[in-house]
Order: structure tokens, then sequence, then C-alpha cells
């Protein structure tokens, strides 16, 4: 049998709880080729290189599929149904042009620069209603219970879909994510079954956003797509093919990462009293506090779009024109040339430039707003919530490789304050 790869290691599901021995292992190669043809890039410096590089494009369509070799079968991808690209699946100019289209919807424009801002008391009151229905409790799930619902319920209002739809296309997102896989798991036996299912959750979902656009088109309604249906720009309006790509998109990022990074940031406190009590005693620390929570455990592990449109030469490699390129935030987060002891968890973390939300073009979109949500949970979690104490450790992780956060995190409490 031949031997797995550090970053095949890193992929597989037994060890989605602690990845991190197999990047500290990857790091030693900085740009390193996996048996399908992918290269993996694993350090700080050479990623924040090609996040600035115009070679490396994030349009799949650029990108041949990943040739299987003797080693490792990859997963046949074919069958897909092509979808028009979202913001995060093109390269200028189209990216700038439609993300020019939709910023002023979601960061307001001119007139209306509060936004995201102006959510703050409704996020507030969401996460008391949250704690309160805790009361009487003396076991919770901080998935299920908290992490889950504050941003499913903020995403959909600012987008304007009804909540009532949430367990819908909750399931296909949880569907779909269940074979968005790469490594030696696809070679198992169940994979084929879960990426037809995956296929056909994707093509629900679509029809979904694509209906929920065309009832706003006959009848305005609240919220970012309605406003994209209905107002021309400068640059005029989108096409319905890409508001529907990048309508997915949004519903799907809007929650799923920000899900991951309220999970973690509990078990990462509870795993960590020194700083949950610091963060109890100076509050003011929950805003460096996140950045550095979501450092120590990124919720976007590693983006699989990206490709080499020409020869790269980087670290000692040549990342050959076509290759697929996949950038690990997760391991350069614990890069020791970057970040200071980046094993330890420091919530006054100076000079913190985690890439957990990315950089250059493709910088989070909707970092502001995971922001807001993020600092307001956790802020209230740790002032509210009397001696909680994790009941597993680790927890259950969920499947998916790229999106990665716990599946539960149950926590045994005295109660909660006021
Ligand atoms: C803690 C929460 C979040 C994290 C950690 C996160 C992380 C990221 C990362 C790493 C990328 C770059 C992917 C790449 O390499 O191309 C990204 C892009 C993006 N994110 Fe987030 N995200 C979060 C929350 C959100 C929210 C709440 C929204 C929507 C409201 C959102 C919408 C987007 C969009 C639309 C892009 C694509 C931007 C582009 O390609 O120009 N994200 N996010």
């Amino acid at each position: 049998m031949v031997e797995e790869t550090p970053w095949q290691q890193a992929l597989r599901y037994a060890n989605r709880a602690d990845p991190y021995p197999f990047y500290e292992e990857l790091r030693k190669t900085p740009v390193a080729r996996q048996p399908d043809g992918t290269y993996v890039v694993s350090t700080y410096r050479e990623i924040v290189t090609l996040l600035h590089d115009p070679r490396v494009s994030s349009d799949p369509r650029k990108a041949p599929a990943p040739v299987p070799t003797e080693e490792e079968g990859a997963a046949d991808r074919t069958d897909e149904p092509q979808a028009e690209p979202s913001i995060i699946t093109c390269d200028p100019p189209e990216h700038d042009r439609d993300r020019r289209m939709m910023t002023p919807h979601f960061a307001g424009p001119p007139d209306s620069p509060d936004l995201i801002s102006g959510l703050e008391p409704e996020i507030r009151r969401i996460v008391d209603g949250l704690l309160d229905d805790m009361r009487g409790k003396t076991r919770i799930d901080a998935v299920d219970d908290f992490a889950y619902p504050l941003p499913v319920t903020v995403i959909c209002k600012v987008l304007g879909v009804p909540l009532e739809d949430e367990p819908r296309f909750h399931q296909w997102i949880q569907t779909a994510l269940d074979a968005w896989e790469y490594g030696p798991e696809t070679a198992s036996e169940d994979f084929p079954s879960r990426l037809a299912a995956s296929n056909q959750a994707v093509q629900d979902f679509g029809r979904f956003a694509a209906e929920l656009l065309d009832r706003y088109a006959r009848q305005p309604g609240p919220g970012m797509l309605s406003a994209m249906v209905n107002e021309d720009g400068p640059e005029g309006r989108m096409s319905r093919g890409l508001l529907t790509s990048n309508a997915l998109l949004l519903i799907f990022a809007g929650h799923e990462t920000t899900v991951n990074l309220i999970a973690h940031s509990v078990l990462t406190l509870l795993r960590h009293p020194d700083a949950l009590q610091k963060l109890r005693r100076r509050p003011e620390l929950i805003v460096p506090g996140v950045e550095e929570l979501l450092r120590f455990e990124s919720s976007v592990q590693f983006w699989p779009t990206r490709s080499a449109v020409e020869d790269i030469d980087i670290a000692g490699t040549t990342i050959p024109k076509g290759a697929p390129i996949f950038l690990a935030y997760g391991s350069a987060n614990r890069d020791p040339e970057q970040f200071t002891d980046p094993d330890e968890l420091d919530l006054e973390r100076r000079d913190n430039r985690h890439l957990g939300f990315s950089q250059g073009i493709h910088f989070c979109f909707g970092a502001p707003l995971a922001r807001l949500e993020v600092q307001n949970a956790i802020g209230e979690f740790v002032r509210r919530v009397e001696n909680p104490r994790l009941v597993e450790d680790p927890p259950p992780y969920r499947r998916n490789q790229i999106f990665r956060g716990p599946r539960h995190v149950l926590v045994d409490i005295d109660g909660i304050r006021d």
C-alpha cells in the first residue's frame, strides 16, 4: 500500500478534530504536489503571494479536472450541472464587476452605510433569546442551541429568504457538503451514492433560489435579493443566472462558516479556561479575541477552486499551467514563520494578520457581518453562561473538510445570568 501524504492524512475524517500535526509535516514542503496532480500550498508567505498573483485563477472552468493517478482515484465531477459562476468562482473583470454590483446591497450605498452595523440590536435580541431559552437546562448543545440559529436567522433577514424555508435548504446544504470531498475517502464505497445525493441537493437548492428570485421579480419584498432583482445600479442589473449563483453562495456562505466559528470559539474557550476568565474580566478583548479564535480554528480550512493559468515558480517548485491549487488557510494560520507560538491561544495577539477571511480580491464579502455576529454571540455566552464545562472532548466533527467544524458541542452549565 502506498503511504499517504500529510495532506491526504489531514483530509481523513478520523483526523478532523486535529489536523494540525499533519499540517506541521505538510509545511516542510510549502508547495506540495499530491498524487492526483493538485498542488497544496500550506505556508503563510506562499499563500499570500499566490492570493495576489493574477496567474492564479479561481474559476474552475479554467482547470481541467484532476487527473487520477495510479495511487489515487479522483472523484468524477464531470456530470455536475454547469451553473453560472458566483463571485467566488470567477476572475477579473467579471469578478470585480459582479462584486461591485452586490456590494451596495450588502454594505449599504453611501446614503445607508450602516446597513450591517444597524443589524446589531437585532443580533443582540436573537443572542439574548437563545441564551434565555437555555434557562432551566443543565446541558446544552452549543451547535444546535446556539451556533446554528443565529447566523441562519440573520442571513435570511439580510437576504430576504423566508425563515420557514430553513429546514429545506438546511437539508440540501448538509447533503451537498457530505460529498464535497477530496482525498483518499473519495475512493470509499459509499462515495458514489453520496455524490449522487449531493448533485440532486444542489439542483433542488438552485431551483429553490431561482423560484425565490422569480417571486421577487413579480412582487418586490424585503432584503438584498429582491433589491438585486429589481434595482438597476450604475452597471445595470445582474443576469438571472448570475443572480441565482450568487444568491446560493450568500445563503450558504452566510451561515455555514459562521456556525463553525461560533461552535469552535465555545469549544476553544472551554479548553482554555485562562482565556475564558480573561475575556470575562475584560470584555473589550472580544474584538481581537474573535480574530484570534478564527486564526486558531479556521472555518474555511482551504479553498479548492483555484488553478494556475501559466506555469508558476514558487518555493522551489513549478506549479504547471492547468494544475489545481489548494490554499490551506488552516495551516497558514498556524505557521510559526508568521505567528509566534502559533499553537497558543493569545486573545491579545499583536499583528494578527490571519487568513481566516483570506486576502486579496476574494477577501470574504461577509466578514463585517460575521464579525458582528460572532463578537456578540461569544461576548454574551462568556458573560451569561454560568460555569460551562465540556462534556465530550474532542466532540464529534462534521464530515466536510473545507468547512471544518464540530457537529455538536455538549456543554454542562449551572445556569444563565441576566
Ligand atoms: C466566520 C465566518 C466566515 C468566514 C470564516 C468566511 C471565510 C471566507 C473565506 C476564507 C473566503 C475566501 C475564499 C477564497 O479563498 O476564495 C470567503 C469568501 C466569501 N465569503 Fe465568507 N466567511 C464567513 C462569513 C461570511 C458571511 C456571513 C457571508 C455572507 C454574508 C460570506 C460571504 C462570502 C462571499 C460572497 C465570498 C466570496 C468573495 C469573493 O470571491 O469576492 N462569508 N469567506
